[in-house]
């Protein structure tokens, strides 16, 4: 596994991590790093996918962003945003589920989601702690397929300073996963770099499964 190091620098990420926990999206608070935005919104685009399945809806808005996007593009997508808590919003183009990252795969069978379209884009952007990352992982590994396209979301909790809160988060469950599973998913280096080396909130998170 390459290094998780980040292009940004600290003094940058810190301010920048202000704004992110400020961002809206049509008025709702979304806490979307709006540079990963710009590199999802390509890998939507690139991609066409036949369904999007976030893990951690918060408000709803970044799945909200990606109906509009979807929509924006003429593409003909399923939307669903598993949350242990569903938002309040309501959008008929989004279906939001009840269900824990750790034990994944009721919210899965509630809405036949290993026969969903493919390929996939799969966002995980929930709990962030290792043991969540790690059970994602594992669980993802059996239902995504070949051109499935998934996102780590926010492995630069550690460029932060915060990553022993979060027992070594993303990073260390992608590094595990990898060393235990190898040849699993592959790194996308160019959706990673996109704007400098991992300068994004998924280092050697933008990931396929091969
Ligand atoms: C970073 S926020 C999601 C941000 C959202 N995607 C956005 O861009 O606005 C994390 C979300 O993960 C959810 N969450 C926390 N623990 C969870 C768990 N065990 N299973 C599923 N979701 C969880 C929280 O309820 C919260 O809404």
């Amino acid at each position: 596994m390459r290094s998780f190091d980040s292009a940004f620098s600290y003094p940058f990420l810190r301010k920048y991590q202000d704004g992110v926990m400020k961002h809206h999206y049509r008025g709702i608070e979304c806490l979307r790093s709006p540079i990963d935005m710009a590199i999802q919104g390509r890998a939507i685009w690139d991609l066409k996918p036949g369904t999007i399945i976030e893990i951690g809806s918060h408000k709803g808005a970044s799945a909200l962003w990606m109906a509009d996007m979807i929509d924006n593009y003429g593409y003909d997508t399923g939307l669903y945003s598993i949350d242990i808590t569903t938002p309040d919003l309501s959008d008929d183009r989004i279906t939001f589920v009840q269900g824990d990252v750790h034990d994944l795969g009721p919210a899965f069978d509630a809405h036949d989601l290993r026969n969903a379209p493919r390929p996939w884009f799969v966002l995980e952007d929930s709990a962030h702690t290792y043991d969540a990352c790690a059970a994602a992982l594992t669980f993802l590994a059996t239902v995504m397929q070949k051109g499935d396209l998934l996102c780590m979301e926010d492995g630069l909790l550690v460029e932060l300073g915060v990553g022993e809160n979060y027992g070594g988060g993303p990073n260390r469950a992608i590094t595990e996963f990898y060393e235990a599973n190898p040849g699993v998913f592959e790194v996308d280096e160019e959706l990673c770099d996109t704007f400098g080396q991992n300068a994004t909130y998924a280092p050697n998170g933008y990931m396929w499964k091969t």
